[in-house]
């Protein structure tokens, strides 16, 4: 079976910037940011981005570029006789989970795409948000019927490949994304009293900087740019080999900080400047924001834009989620695309029901500690296999293929050059892995800040 591949230099951008740019971007990004404090958390995530993030991206890119291979298949390439495709395994399972629930809360954009586009969210009272948000994601119903929605409008763009599917559909998503995101910052900050919000984003105030929000703002740059699933690693196999991927990886790097510092202006300057608090936490788009856009002209209008930006950037990352598994399937199994897509499809959908349920009549249903299913999903994927997934990764490129191959692929055999080979090499060998160790002992609760 020949593979496929992407066919543009813009296509690749899309696709990839486009997995990168997602909830973690427009939902997260925003609230942990609101949470720890604003400028000087955004100084430190912008370190880890720089330090860390970039050059696992990189190392992804070039081991998907060399191997010509799925997540797996990548490690088996260069490594037969060790079994170190079970690190491909555990990224695989991470995609397929994180996908379960990822999709459900593309879900919950959905629901409020609809309820912003008929001025519903305008009536409910703005104490009474948090309530209205509480009977939406339990009502059960609802929230299956539109997880189901983006699970299978994310199986129609896979289906038909990389050059004319996941490519295609980019490269038509990403520019709506940017107009609608250009449009509502404009509106943002030439509100009276935006000020207050920009001085909170890019004035640091260091004496609210905690431990615990260094540490987060680490595991957020990996997460935000996609790392430790496969993902890039599968994106960079479709790559051809005379691609400069040095300056691939730092677009898609600077593409998805640029989107969440967007959306940072998009959001803060409007709480503040109807004064609103900015610390909601995972409320901030779906409680605060739609008391805030009750007090704008036009208030419906630039929501029902708000919530189809945040759909748009979900879609383009349940696509890079599913292509994952998509890649690994049809590959290790000799099963056609379209078969694959729409079995891996009702299976993450059927994976996903627990967790929306968790919220409506399965919210009693606890485990390991008082967690629902959603919580123990969530703390699986994102805390203990994304992590692990990222330090093989790291370990993989740096001490087993070894970086002297990484540079090899970086430079496309020389057609580049490449000057940082002593730092790039100190990163993956220790640097990443020691940050990443720490992220892990963070996020289980094992180290307490
Ligand atoms: N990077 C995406 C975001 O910021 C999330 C994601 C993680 C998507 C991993 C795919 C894989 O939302």
């Amino acid at each position: 079976m020949k593979r496929d591949s992407f066919g543009s230099r813009l296509g690749i951008l899309a696709a990839a910037a486009g997995s990168a740019i997602g909830l973690g971007n427009i939902w997260k990004f925003p609230f942990i940011t609101g949470q720890n404090g604003g400028a000087a958390f955004i100084l430190v995530y912008l370190l880890c981005i720089a330090l860390i993030g970039l050059p696992v991206m990189l190392s992804e890119f070039v081991l998907g570029r060399k191997t010509q291979a799925n997540a797996a298949g990548a490690f088996k390439a260069i490594e037969q006789d060790k079994p170190w495709h079970l690190s491909g395994y555990i990224a695989i399972a991470t995609a397929f989970i994180i996908l379960s629930y990822y999709a459900m809360i593309a879900g919950w954009i959905f629901s409020y795409i609809g309820r912003a586009a008929t001025g519903k969210l305008m009536t409910i009272a703005p104490e009474q948000l948090g309530d209205y948000f509480g009977s939406i994601i339990g009502s059960n119903v609802e929230p299956m019927v539109c997880t189901f929605l983006v699970v299978a409008l994310t199986a129609f763009m896979v289906m038909s490949g990389v050059k004319d599917g996941i490519e295609k559909y980019s490269k038509i998503l990403m520019p709506v994304l940017l107009v609608i995101l250009v449009g509502l910052m404009i509106r943002s900050v030439t509100l009276d009293d935006a000020s207050k919000g920009l001085e909170f984003l890019f004035k640091p105030d260091f004496s609210k900087l905690t431990t615990s929000g260094v540490l987060e703002a680490l595991g957020h740059a990996f997460y935000s740019l996609s790392l430790g699933m496969g993902i890039i690693l599968t994106y960079g196999s479709y790559i051809n080999k005379k691609e400069n991927i040095l300056k691939l990886a730092l677009q898609v790097t600077i593409a998805d900080t640029l989107i969440a510092l967007m959306a940072g202006i998009v959001i803060f300057p409007a709480v503040f400047a109807y004064g609103f608090k900015p610390d909601a936490g995972p409320g901030l788009i779906f409680i605060t924001l739609p008391a805030v856009f009750q007090e704008m002209p036009f208030g419906a209008l630039f929501e029902t834009l708000f919530f189809l930006l945040v759909g748009i950037a979900a879609l383009t990352s349940t696509i890079s989620l599913l292509e994952v598994v998509v890649a690994f399937v049809t590959e290790q199994f000799n099963i056609a695309r379209k078969k694959a897509t729409i079995l891996l499809a009702l299976a993450i959908y059927l994976l996903s029901i627990p967790s929306t349920l968790s919220f409506g009549m399965w919210s009693g249903i606890k485990m390991f500690g008082g967690k629902t299913f959603f919580d123990l999903f969530d703390f699986v994927a994102s805390n203990i296999s994304l992590p692990l997934g990222g330090i093989l990764v790291c370990i993989f490129v740096g001490w087993i293929w070894g970086t002297e191959n990484a540079v090899k692929e970086i430079t496309s055999n020389g057609l580049y050059v490449f000057k940082y080979n002593g730092l790039y090499d100190f990163i993956i060998k220790f640097l990443a892995p020691a940050a990443i160790i720490v992220i892990f002992l963070n996020s289980t609760g094992l180290l307490s800040t």
